[in-house]
């Protein structure tokens, strides 16, 4: 068996794997978000701990088997969040995680100290304030006394590793989300750390994703069920770990997945930085390989709110004879016709990262006429999300990042109109695959790789990772959308210094 333990963002969720990739049983524990502030996110590590603890303990007893027959620890994890322990190990503060959004006078303080273009040559991003960097220099900034204290800094998949086995450790993928590391090289940048006055002992030793960073010791084997010495690998950010389990590992492959958010995840042979700071450059969960990713912030967000604002009366209806509201959407939206009538929408609901990083930006519904029904503007919502990644596929082409094969996964990659959309816009073929259990299997299979089971990443992925449908690009429609999405791309441009 393989474990694979994803630490969520509202909350962690523990599989067990059989070798064939099978999942045998499941547990998702959720936990609090705290907003001390307008635009601060933190979430507290004991939280965290205490979730993986019994998820883990309940999947083993559930599921009946011998701990001793799990042969790997994969752990994901919300990416970009800030954990600080002392020289003892115990945690300093409640960590400032990835959607926070305090740390704009430090995202400057970056730029100043570094040069903005200098940054993005090392860290393959600009500064941002969701990134780990500007968290750690908030703190520098407005506690140094707790600062002062600082002993190690990890970020949290790794909190877990570190009460898992005592090893303060991490792995590239999650790595590169810190923005301290030169991204071209594999390693902690010295020239970024100088800079920021940050010692690098505080940091942990980077690993390869599979490779075996630790085993689980007695204190933790008796909190959580394991047997004492099981290995835990390096494991993946929650993206990275999305890409392995939906066997996106070759150049050429990429996923979308629409959640609140919506990433497109590609993967590159070699290192690719997008200079204007559009995209994101990642080290990847395969070894050597890198990743550009686009988060496109206010995606599912949008058809939420959506159906929370305008829908509502006729979804609480639905949802009451058990129908799920979406399904009654995506129902709508497919009467109507390919370029939503001329409506158009911008999703910056919450400002914007990718391509266009502009907090200042707000969601847009352009073109709208008496004729247009509630119908069109769900129609445009979705349209308007996918030209968004389509914005960002564009982007990873002008760096020569090929799209060729797309995974759809995330609620909205369950909807088949969505779907479709996404290959017409793309002009590639765009699938979904059968076990969607998405980082937690990423990062099992990296568990067995780590434990010798699996020869590698790409060969585990060819024989785990099964395509379930594929949906071909209808070329005529992707030219409709072609045309609409012209006037999409130029509406940005056009409102950019309103929204200031
Ligand atoms: C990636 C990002 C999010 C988090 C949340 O850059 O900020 O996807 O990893 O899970």
């Amino acid at each position: 068996f393989l474990l694979g333990v994803d630490l969520g963002t509202s909350g962690t969720k523990t599989v067990l794997f059989d070798l064939a990739g099978n999942a045998i049983c499941s547990k998702t524990i959720e936990y609090p978000l705290y907003q001390p502030a307008n635009g601060w996110a933190e979430q507290d590590p004991s939280d965290w701990w205490s979730a993986t603890c019994a998820g883990i303990k309940y999947v083993i007893t559930t599921s009946g088997i011998d701990a001793s027959g799990i042969a790997g620890i994969g752990l994901s994890g919300q990416m970009h969040g800030l954990v600080m322990l002392d020289r003892n190990g115990i945690v300093l503060r409640k960590s400032i995680i990835w959607c926070d959004q305090r740390t704009d006078n430090e995202c400057q303080q970056m730029n100043k100290l570094v040069g903005e273009r200098r940054l993005i040559e090392i860290t393959a991003n600009p500064a941002l304030t969701g990134f780990t960097a500007s968290k750690i220099l908030w703190v520098q900034n407005n506690e140094p006394e707790i600062y002062e204290k600082c002993a190690h800094i990890l970020l949290p998949k790794d909190y877990i590793r570190y009460m898992l086995t005592g090893e303060f450790a991490t792995e590239m993928s999650d790595a590169s989300g810190m923005q301290l590391m030169d991204i071209p090289k594999r390693c902690w940048s010295d020239e970024i750390l100088s800079k920021f006055n940050i010692d690098k002992s505080l940091l942990g030793k980077i690993y390869e994703s599979p490779e075996v960073t630790g085993k689980v010791h007695g204190k933790a084997a008796d909190l959580t069920g394991l047997r004492e010495g099981t290995i835990v690998v390096g494991g993946a950010a929650d993206n990275s770990a999305a890409a392995v389990g939906t066997g996106v590992v070759r150049a050429g492959n990429a996923f979308t997945t629409i959640g609140t958010s919506g990433v497109v995840y590609a993967i590159s042979d070699d290192v690719s930085i997008d200079i204007k700071g559009r995209v994101h450059t990642f080290c990847s969960a395969v070894p050597g390989k890198w990743t550009v990713m686009s988060c496109t912030l206010g995606a599912g967000l949008s058809l939420k709110w959506l159906r929370d604002t305008c829908c509502t009366p006729e979804m609480i209806e639905a949802e009451k004879l058990g129908v799920d509201p979406y399904v009654i959407m995506n129902t709508l939206a497919e009467q109507v016709k390919p370029g939503a009538g001329g409506l158009i929408y911008l999703p910056y609901l919450m400002g914007e990262r990718s391509p266009h990083p502009d907090p200042y930006s707000r969601g847009v519904f352009f073109g709208l006429s008496a004729s247009h029904t509630r119908a069109n503007m769900i129609r445009a919502v979705m349209e308007g999300v996918a030209y968004s990644q389509l914005e960002c596929v564009d982007v990873f082409k002008e760096m020569r990042v090929n799209v060729a094969d797309m995974i759809a996964c995330g609620g909205g990659g369950r909807s088949p109109l969505w779907r479709q959309m996404l290959a017409d816009m793309y002009g590639c073929p765009v699938s979904t695959i059968k076990a969607d259990e998405g980082p937690a299997f990423g990062v099992a299979i990296l568990a067995g790789v780590g434990a010798g089971i699996y020869d590698s990443v790409e060969d585990a992925c060819d024989n785990l990772v099964i395509k379930n449908s594929v949906q071909p690009p209808n070329v005529a429609t992707g030219q409709v959308y072609g045309e609409y999405y012209q006037l999409y791309k130029k509406l940005y441009l056009d409102l950019q210094d309103s929204f200031k």
